[in-house]
């Protein structure tokens, strides 16, 4: 379906070549201050054409609010927002309309409906996660206001480049500031492998394999110096390179790559959650595998955790916090027991796939069966792990928005038999 959410609930619509796309958002507290200029910024880091190595096709997705506020405030009435489709080049899918493409929707689409959106890929299209992530950033920012809980996701791998691992240490503790600086990289222009192929934000330079480089003059650096940025959102400068690299040769070779998002959520207060059914991890899984492309979730420990013993996996428990509630030594649970918050932060990863449109030839079938060779012309992503950063991150504020007011429903029913 097209909602998702019960307390905080967002449904949303659009294909991606109609007139446009958005989300009507429920269960937002009245009164709160929210304006586009709380959504816009999340939306931009979600849209193509940031850099090189994403899709050229350059959508500039500004976002209305057509209804659910006066003044700057919200109302406690759905807010529905919206975003024009500019940008439509139907023609680029003509090679698609008889052949369905391997990996995409549209052979399951035209199998369920009996008809399918004719260029775009309709709902399947990413464009519909503009709802999500316009209703996710109303999500997070009542989220922030009330509980000062914080959401972060990065890139950690891409095909077989990933960062250091380190799963509890300091480089998990990024802001998304970090995530956007750390992961942004002038590309320069360089005649050996080894010269320096990358300007990080804080003008060190990086080879096409993330080594460090020795400083050039300041002339060499204007020479070598190009207008384009590309940011992977790794913010690991070394491995972001090493990713950046990746994608450029996935791209000149026609083809795509995929990669793990990684998302960290702070002050997450204990007792989120409903089991049996509702499980915090369990949303979350279904947020997540909801998104288009998602392969995998795995939270805390994961798939490795089956590797370890009870007495390394179990995270012992701790006094002495403020709030008088036990902390734990370890996060090997990854922030939930029982489906529950257990205050700890939540760890989360989502496996992507490499995405389905690419301009290098494969062997196929049309819709009738016969065997022919299909070529995407237009304009499509290599890698589109950096855009999927955004969209993580509002699935899981929509996820806690909505395990928040039912906690606090619940609290409110607890009260009415104590006061
Ligand atoms: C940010 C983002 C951008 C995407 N862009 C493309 C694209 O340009 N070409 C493509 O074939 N798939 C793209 N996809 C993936 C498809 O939407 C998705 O693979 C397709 O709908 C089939 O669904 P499934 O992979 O979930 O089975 C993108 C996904 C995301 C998250």
């Amino acid at each position: 379906m097209s909602s998702f959410g019960t307390l905080f609930r967002v449904t949303t619509f659009g294909e991606s070549h109609c007139k446009g796309v958005g989300a009507i958002v429920e269960g937002a507290p009245p009164g709160m201050c929210l304006t586009e200029a709380d959504i816009q910024p999340q939306l931009t880091r979600r849209r193509p054409g940031q850099s090189k190595l994403t899709t050229p096709r350059d959508e500039k997705d500004a976002v209305s609010i057509l209804s659910g506020t006066e003044n700057g405030r919200t109302l406690g009435t759905p807010i529905a927002l919206f975003v024009e489709n500019l940008n439509i080049r139907p023609a680029d899918y003509s090679e698609m309309q008889d052949v369905p493409r391997p990996g995409h929707a549209d052979y399951t689409y035209q199998v369920k409906y009996g008809i399918r959106a004719s260029s775009g890929g309709g709902r399947a299209s990413a464009r519909e996660t503009i709802g999500r992530v316009g209703a996710g950033a109303i999500a997070e920012k009542w989220l922030l206001e009330a509980f000062d809980l914080k959401i972060v996701a990065w890139v950690s791998s891409v095909g077989d480049v990933e960062m250091p691992e380190s799963l509890d240490g300091e480089l998990l503790r990024f802001s998304r500031e970090d995530v956007d600086e750390r992961g942004e990289m002038r590309l320069l222009t360089a005649d050996k492998p080894e010269s320096p192929h990358y300007e990080d934000s804080a003008l060190r330079l990086y080879s096409s394999t993330g080594e460090h480089c020795a400083p050039l003059s300041e002339a060499e650096l204007e020479a070598a110096r190009t207008d384009d940025l590309v940011n992977v959102r790794c913010p690991h400068p070394e491995t972001a390179c090493r990713m950046a690299s990746l994608i450029s040769s996935v791209k000149a070779a026609e083809d795509s790559v995929g990669g793990v998002v990684c998302c960290r959520v702070s002050n997450v207060p204990a007792g989120w959650g409903e089991p049996c059914f509702d499980k915090l991890e369990a949303a979350l899984a279904h947020a997540m595998l909801s998104l288009p492309a998602t392969k995998g979730f795995e939270i805390g420990s994961g798939f490795r955790g089956t590797r370890m013993l009870g007495s390394q996996h179990n995270d012992p428990f701790c006094g002495g916090s403020s709030s008088g509630r036990l902390g734990t030594t370890s996060n090997h649970a990854g922030g939930t027991l029982g489906g529950i918050s257990n205050g700890a932060d939540l760890l989360f990863r989502v496996a992507i796939k490499p995405v389905s449109t690419i301009g290098r030839p494969q062997s196929t079938c049309d819709f009738d069966g016969n065997a022919c060779v299909l070529e995407a012309k237009g304009r499509h992503d290599p890698c589109v792990l950096p855009r999927a950063v955004p969209l993580v991150e509002a699935m899981a504020a929509l996820v806690l928005a909505d395990a928040a007011l039912k906690q606090m429903a619940r609290e409110k029913s607890i009260e009415s038999l104590t006061s």
